[in-house]
């Protein structure tokens, strides 16, 4: 063993990495190049190359298969972490990840998502960290650093400009020079220069045109001027091509389905197409990959971090109530004395959405929904529970306490994977209902069945049923009560939030269907479900839930039974939020309002009970035309499998809701200005150019819900004495410092922000934008000194193909967000 470390690029590694690749020929040398199978790059023994291992991400590490026999842990979502607006806690979620991927076996985390909230009515923001680039570089720089100190790779995606989710495989964003520089790849920025993540991936759409996989960007600025030197990945499927996207900088094509490499690539290097060199210099980097992750005989990995490891689910309630935004308290919170009765309503109390759908879904172990939470927190209150309204997604997984396997007579699911001619493939006891297959089907399975005996632990008129594409049938006691063929795309939902033509919404947001069944508290009934596999939309991934949920209806019934028990009880806690169908990969919004009669549902609630806590599940903004008149408002975000005990934490005071917004809440539709801006002929036209989120929102001069960096915690701060440098050098970076006191009685979290404004400048500039921040947190009547750095990069403008450091005088202002910035002073920039 040398005792090289390969994370810091050196001549003598790179000797060793070309003494192994001139041991290949070019076929060996071609297939390193695409997957082995859906989540690994082939091993090669006659170099000493173990095969490589991803795993989705980004709010955990799935591994190669997300099975509930070896749960995952579920980390807030992206958007949760952007809220934190806490480098180190993001370094700390990083650090996490590195863990549960070494515990995963999985060499790369496929994230963070760097992707930017660029309007509202993305599918996927949960997945993304913030609308703004500073903000987000900064927090996936930690957060890359936090994983590859354990010698996982980290591997920020989609580069770049992928921040719709409609029609993502083909259509291309069209963004101006400037923009792309300054907004959608300086958020990549960090992650690749100061980080040096070892995986890029490349996003499905094109930009200007071109598609990501065969795009110019992926070597400049990507390999050139950023000095990347790991491995751009392509996502999953993305590359269609064999000559244009090997000769452009794309690395590595996963997964081997579909692949256009492989014969294809040898045959065009040797017909001259493609230079053998371009081969070299991509496994080359595949080499160093597997070297930094402790892939390669004779290279010891990277260095693993020490250091004890933190006991995981702490950690995850910890970072759930970290991100939590206080929209709004009328001196409601936090409880200080228990409640005694409190009505908790809303079907996202019951089944809380800890994580989005898509790739970034893992299977966890228990989750804590807020009426677990609360009920395990408030043991001596009385606490009801009613929905309110119908369940967005018509059914939720059943219970896995109370599933036995009537096969094999333990607890669980009998599941069979059988073949054309009845040959059983694969067959094994599961715990949960709710079960996926990413690439990992047996191969020439035509059939899969479920089989399980669900015994009910109350009686009550339920709908249970199947959730999954393709032709089913599903059986109760031996009865045929569901014999269906129906595609995500075909289904259309109950909420109206689903539109998509995406595919890989067969997976993340299968069609439901469902009967009404009488549930008799201890009677089991034996449930049968049979997928016809040879009608599934997908080749080799398949996802299938059979649920149940309580019966809706009548919707009147429902919403005065609601309203009933918020008028009985103390205190009510309504939780909103929205669904798989409203928020998901895959899928964009097609209205901001929260699905299904939720509005309706707190404006009942808040009129029978003044103390209405409000409590907002969702990754990304919605509306809430009730706001002002909640005693508070709390987005707990998708918020890990803990939510429900951190929620509960946080309304006890024990915690302090520590976030605050990463993006605008808009109040009304009309009033955003990045609508929700559907490709037309293929294109999206950024048009907005670098004013997005609360730049475009002050360029317009529209007041939304509750702005940028708005959050509100426990205690209150008073900020005095901001000293600037009075004069900077353009293209270095400075700081300034502040006084901040803790005026309040509990110890608390702030966050001191600092925009940056140029009343008149020789280029277009935003009214204000974010220029640095620092996170304080101090006892009651503690003063801080705090520093907050301004980067360089933050008073610069791209122009004409290079950054531009403009002098003389930029205002600086100083605050708790982008709307309250009591502090400010100028700042002269001299050359
Ligand atoms: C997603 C990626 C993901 C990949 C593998 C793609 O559809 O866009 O983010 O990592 O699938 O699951």
């Amino acid at each position: 063993m040398s005792s090289l470390n390969p994370s810091i690029p050196s001549d003598e590694l790179e000797a060793k990495l070309c003494e192994r690749l001139g041991k290949l020929d070019l076929a060996a040398k071609v297939r390193l190049l695409s997957g082995a199978d859906f989540w690994s790059l082939p091993a090669d023994d006659s170099i000493g190359l173990r095969s490589i291992v991803f795993s989705d991400g980004p709010a955990g590490v799935r591994g190669e298969v997300g099975d509930e026999r070896n749960p995952s842990l579920n980390l807030p979502s992206g958007s949760a972490l952007g809220a934190t607006w806490d480098v180190d806690v993001a370094r700390r979620y990083g650090d996490v990840l590195g863990r549960e991927a070494l515990r995963k076996n999985a060499d790369v985390v496929l994230g963070p998502t760097i992707n930017l909230h660029r309007s509202p009515y993305g599918g996927r923001h949960f997945e993304a960290m913030a609308e703004d680039p500073l903000l987000t570089a900064r927090l996936a720089a930690a957060y890359v650093e936090g994983i590859q100190a354990h010698g996982v790779a980290a591997c920020p995606k989609h580069y770049v400009a992928n921040d719709y989710e409609i029609e993502r495989h083909t259509a291309s964003s069209e963004v101006g020079e400037r923009a792309l520089r300054e907004l959608y790849l300086a958020a990549f920025e960090d992650a690749i220069v100061e980080a040096r993540a070892w995986v890029v991936m490349s996003a499905y759409n094109g930009v200007n045109g071109v598609t990501m996989s065969e795009n110019d960007l992926l070597r400049d600025p990507l390999k050139t001027e950023w000095g990347f030197d790991g491995v751009v990945l392509s996502d999953w499927i993305a590359v269609k091509t064999t000559d244009a996207s090997a000769n452009s900088a794309q690395d590595v094509v996963m997964p081997d389905l579909l692949s256009p490499w492989g014969d294809a690539l040898v045959e065009a290097v040797r017909e001259g197409r493609v230079a053998e060199s371009t081969i070299d210099e991509k496994v080359l980097r595949v080499l160093r990959l597997a070297a930094r992750v402790g892939a390669l005989d004779g290279v010891e990995p990277a260095s693993r971090a020490a250091g004890e490891a933190p006991e995981p689910l702490s950690i995850v309630t910890e970072l759930g109530a970290e991100s939590m935004v206080l929209l709004r308290n009328a001196d409601e919170l936090p409880w200080s004395l228990a409640p005694a009765s409190i009505a908790v309503i809303g079907p996202n109390a019951m089944c809380a959405r800890s994580q989005g759908g898509g790739s970034a879904t893992v299977v966890p172990g228990r989750v804590i929904s807020p009426l677990e939470g609360l009920r395990q927190h408030f043991p001596d209150a009385s606490i009801s529970f009613d929905m309110g309204v119908p369940a967005p997604t018509e059914i939720f997984p059943l219970d896995r306490d109370l599933l036995g396997d009537p096969v094999a007579e333990t607890p669980g699911v009998h599941v069979v994977f059988s073949a054309a001619d009845g040959t059983v493939l694969l067959e094994e006891v599961r715990l949960s209902a709710e079960l996926a297959w990413m690439g990992t089907m047996p191969e020439g399975a035509t059939t899969l069945t479920m089989q399980t005996r669900y015994t009910p632990a109350i009686t009550q008129r339920c709908d249970v049923g199947v959730a999954v594409a393709g032709h089913v049938s599903l059986s109760i006691d031996g009865e045929t009560v569901i014999d269906r063929f129906s595609t995500a795309e075909s289904a259309g939902s109950r909420d109206g939030g689903l539109e998509t033509s995406d595919i890989t919404a067969n997976i993340f947001a299968p069609p439901v269907t469902a009967v009404p069944v009488d549930l008799v508290e201890g009677t089991p009934i034996d449930l049968v479900a049979v997928c016809d596999l040879t009608t599934a939309p997908l080749p080799m991934v398949h996802a299938i839930m059979i649920g149940m949920a309580p019966r809706s209806g009548p919707d009147e019934l429902m919403l005065a039974e609601a309203v009933a028990a918020a008028a009985a009880a103390e205190v009510a806690v309504v939780v909103v939020g929205t669904s798989s169908r409203t928020e998901s990969e895959g899928i964009d919004r097609t209205s901001l309002a929260l699905p299904g009669g939720q509005d309706a549902l707190v404006e009942a609630v808040l009129a029978a009970n003044p103390r209405t806590v409000v409590v907002v599940n969702a990754g990304s903004p919605v509306l809430m035309p009730w706001h002002d008149r909640a005693s508070a408002v709390l987005v707990t975000w998708f918020g890990g499998q803990r939510t429900g005990t951190a929620l509960a934490e946080v309304l006890a005071g024990e915690r302090e809701p520590g976030g605050r917004l990463p993006t605008t809440w808009p109040g009304d539709e009309q009033a955003v200005p990045v609508g929700p801006d559907r490709p037309v002929d293929g294109k999206v036209h950024y048009a907005e150019g670098i004013d997005i989120g609360h730049r475009a929102w002050l360029k317009q001069g529209a007041t939304p819900a509750y702005c940028f960096g708005h959050g509100l915690g426990y205690t209150t701060w008073n900020m005095s004495d901001l000293t600037v440098p009075t004069e900077v050098v353009g293209g270095e970076p400075f700081s300034l410092s502040v006084t901040v006191r803790n005026t309040g009685d509990r110890p608390g979290k702030h966050v001191v922000q600092v925009y940056a404004a140029r009343g008149s400048s020789e280029v277009s500039r935003p009214v204000r934008w974010l220029a640095g921040w620092s996170v304080v947190r101090a006892d009651p009547g503690e003063a801080v000194r705090v520093e907050v750095d301004v980067p360089a990069r933050s008073l610069a403008a791209w122009v004409d193909g290079k950054w531009w450091y403009e002098t003389g005088a930029f205002d600086l202002l100083v605050g708790a967000s982008v709307d309250e910035l009591p502090l400010q002073a100028t700042v002269v920039v001299g050359s």
